[in-house]
């Protein structure tokens, strides 16, 4: 199949997309409610220093992009880090990654669902339109309220307005649901028109974004760089270091979506060139945008400041009183994030056709509707999983959910280059660079370790005095340690690509910033995935001789 020629893919999916199509799909996945919404927890929880962060997730998720670039340009069918899974370690492992891309796809979207519904009903009570509280937020959230007696009086009130059934408060986020319906109509009708609507998005939003962070330059004061920290002393991390990396969850989640265009390859018209720049563009711009986005909020306001702001962008101008801008930024963030929702929510059916082709899910999901060409089944059935939450989840939940089981679909993205054999010279499309690992990791993870302990004399005795601080960030830093070494063996004798064994390493150093309920959550999510692997999957999979045909 030559990829540039055809005009449907395996599929019978329409092949539309060019790098500038695919660019402006991962920029529109990538700015969204993480930029609008759990920037001021992160800022919040890291202070300035949360610059540092977005730098190490950039770097992070660029080995991540690049491992992708690599799987996309040479298996160049839908189905994203499943498809590359499949490929580097099997079925079990391809499934455990669907199971996991199910929570960046799906549930990250609920929580940039509740984002979007935030803005939107800021927006519409700004222009006395408001409606009735118990109608714009989720029942876990006006209960939280009530039994941790918040001060938030919209929460409160939803929860003592609502209308009862029995002894059942209605409480639900209108608005979020309704944008879940109209996204999942909107792709179900098709790729071109998709395409289009995401393509102006991107362009009013990046324009937008711009304007945001030059009109707020004027309002920065430099002192606010370099707050009071706990001890007196003025810090760019007035929390330290742990309290950067407790804000993980929230800078990753602004990153996740670059990987998100990897899944258009069967509808992309040259997927082995497009889908590696498309990726590392869109990742660079938004790297950038981030970076000045942080300095301008942490500039602006003193970083205390943004304790429980789940619109940061706009509530700088509000404090400033700049009305204008914080309704622009306003109507800018509910446009934002609907693209968000498009393109994760185009992603998720995708992966599931792929599964359903290798007997992994039931046929239907790979049902291809006659006119539109689109998934239809899987598309509805994506709606359905983001529409059904959204009335008993909570957003701190979703988020924090959705990071650890994306780093987690990284870690093996990039592990995946490690297995599969290196290309070939002159074979077409992408190739990853091979630096022999050998000498570099090891030293480098040397140097790592020595300038630690050098730089922080305490650092590896605080780690292993169990009797104060957090235990999870202990026991996983140390785990974290002991990859590095073992890593480092490996790369020793079996001369290791450099660039795939970096994703890995910066990826589950990610992870140590995840905290033990994450952990024990996504433990039990990927039992429940195993549970249905076991029952159904390797029952009925096509690579499996005996299996059972559906
Ligand atoms: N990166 C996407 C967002 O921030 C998921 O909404």
């Amino acid at each position: 199949m030559s990829p540039g020629t055809d005009m449907a893919g395996l599929g019978g999916l329409h092949r539309v997309l060019t790098t500038r199509d695919l660019t402006a799909l991962g920029i529109a996945a990538i700015i969204g409610a993480g930029s609008f919404s759990s920037l001021g927890e992160a800022c919040f929880k890291a202070g300035p220093g949360v610059v540092i962060l977005f730098v190490i997730t950039g770097i992070a998720c660029g080995f991540t992009a690049l491992c992708y670039a690599e799987f996309a340009s040479r298996i160049p069918a839908a189905g994203s880090a499943y498809t590359y899974a499949y490929v580097s370690f099997g079925e079990l492992a391809a499934w455990i990654i669907g199971w996991a891309l199910l929570m960046e796809y799906s549930i990250g979207n609920i929580y940039v669902a509740f984002s979007w519904s935030d803005y939107f009903t800021s927006l519409l009570e700004r222009f006395g339109m408001g409606i009735p509280e118990w109608l714009t937020c989720s029942y876990p959230e006006a209960r939280k309220a009530v039994d941790n007696e918040s001060l938030n009086e919209e929460l409160l009130k939803a929860w003592n307005h609502a209308p009862k059934l029995g002894s059942l408060r209605i409480i639900f986020d209108l608005p979020a649901l309704v944008i879940n319906l109209l996204i999942t109509w909107l792709i179900y009708v098709g790729i071109r028109e998709s395409r289009n609507m995401s393509n102006i998005m991107v362009v009013l939003k990046l324009a937008a974004i711009v304007l945001v962070i030059v009109v707020g330059v004027i309002y920065i004061e430099a002192a606010n760089w370099l707050p009071e920290a706990q001890d007196g002393t003025r810090a760019f991390m007035p929390n330290g270091f742990s309290g950067v990396m407790g804000a993980v969850s929230g800078v990753f989640f602004a990153y996740i979506g670059f990987d998100a265009i990897s899944v258009f390859a069967e509808e992309s018209k040259n997927p082995q060139r497009d889908l590696p720049r498309g990726m590392i563009y869109s990742l660079i711009l938004c790297t950038v945008i981030y970076i000045l986005l942080a300095l301008v909020l942490t500039g602006v306001l003193d970083y205390r400041q943004f304790d429980g702001i789940g619109d940061p962008l706009a509530y700088i101008f509000e404090v400033r009183q700049n009305y204008t801008m914080q309704v622009l930024v306003a109507i800018i963030a509910v446009v934002a994030m609907t693209s968000v929702l498009l393109v994760f929510q185009m992603g998720q059916p995708r992966i599931w056709m792929s599964m359903s082709r290798d007997g992994l899910l039931p046929e239907i999901f790979q049902r291809i509707h006659p006119r539109y060409k689109t998934p239809s089944f899987s598309t509805l059935m994506t709606g359905a999983v983001v529409g059904f939450p959204i009335l008993f989840t909570d957003k701190t939940f979703v988020l924090d959910f959705t990071s650890i089981a994306t780093l987690f679909a990284f870690v093996l993205v990039c592990g995946g280059i490690l297995f599969i054999p290196r290309k070939a010279d002159g074979e077409p499309g992408f190739r990853l660079w091979y630096v022999n690992a050998k000498f570099l990791f090891p030293l480098s993870a040397l140097t790592a370790f020595f300038l630690v302990a050098f730089l922080f004399p305490g650092y590896f005795r605080d780690l292993l005095d169990w009797s104060t601080g957090d235990a999870s960030y202990k026991v996983s830093t140390l785990l974290f340690w002991v990859l590095l070494s073992i890593l480092s063996a490996l790369a020793y004798l079996k001369n290791l690509s450099l660039i795939p064994l970096l994703g890995v390493t910066s990826c589950c150093y990610l992870l140590t910033g995840m905290s033990a309920s994450n952990w024990a959550w996504f433990a039990s999510w990927l039992v429940a995935g195993l549970a249905i692997y076991f029952s159904y999957g390797r029952r009925y999979s096509k690579l499996n001789p005996s299996a059972i045909k559906p």
